[in-house]
């Protein structure tokens, strides 16, 4: 079984549009995958749509063990709703589809030092899923930064990432940081960019996704 934790460098990077290409990818290829989103903050959209594009049914639960109302970060949405964080509850779901999927794609929310409580970080995460890591970075200006930022963290835990990918937020030709950015970070980092996951129309659903995943980016690196 093999999980795959879908990292961002930032909330609003495209972490669920590339994790549901990925999954509905890995489900055209005939693996079966399953998908989770171990803390929501604001809504169970993305878990959602994560779950269309892998074809799944397991429930909300499960898919999603803990939920928060408020688009805030983890840790402070849990305190003004009351609410403790259980992270047995994140395992045992975790357990449950790591019976059932031969790959689980992971969503995590917002960037890797997001604090879900206490000292314990959407990074921790990873670990404690005992999942590997796909970075996606916007492709465009400013994803430098963030991406080594976020690669430094990684590393300091010893956490080697499959790859990075760089998804485009706006179509049209592309700009020259983002021809230029995938180099830049893989010269400065080591960490290999596997694609730029570009921009789709909002009529692109789960078999165009896959394709446009499969044409895009580099699955052979991944699996
Ligand atoms: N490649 C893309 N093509 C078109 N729209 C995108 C793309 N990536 C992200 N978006 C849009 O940008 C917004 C943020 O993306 P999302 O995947 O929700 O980010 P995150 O999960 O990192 O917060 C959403 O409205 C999403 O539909
Ligand atoms: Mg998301």
């Amino acid at each position: 079984m093999r999980s795959i934790f879908i990292a961002g460098t930032d909330t609003g990077v495209g972490k669920t549009v590339v994790a549901g290409a990925l999954a509905a990818a890995l489900r055209l290829k005939g693996i079966r995958v399953g998908v989770m989103k171990p803390v929501s903050c604001g809504g169970p959209e993305d878990i959602l749509f994560l779950k269309k594009c892998a074809g799944v049914n397991d429930p909300l639960e499960i898919l999603n063990p803990v939920a928060l109302k408020r688009p805030l970060s983890p840790n402070v949405a849990a305190s003004l709703e009351g609410m403790r964080i259980d992270l047995n509850k994140i395992k045992k779901a975790r357990d449950v589809l790591g019976k059932k999927y031969d790959a689980l794609v992971i969503e995590g929310c917002g960037g890797l030092l997001v604090p879900i409580k206490g000292k314990f970080f959407v990074i921790d995460l990873i670990a404690m899923l005992g999942a590997e890591t796909l970075v996606v970075s916007r492709a465009g200006l400013g994803a430098i930064n963030h991406s080594l930022l976020s690669l430094e963290a990684l590393k300091k835990r010893k956490i080697e990432p499959l790859g990075i990918i760089f998804n485009r937020l706006s179509g049209g030709p592309l700009s020259i940081p983002e021809k230029t950015n995938p180099g830049v970070v893989h010269r400065a980092s080591g960490v290999r960019p596997l694609g730029v996951f570009p921009f789709v129309k909002t009529d692109c659903k789960t078999g165009c996704l896959a394709r446009v995943f499969l044409k895009h980016i580099d699955l052979k690196k991944i699996l």
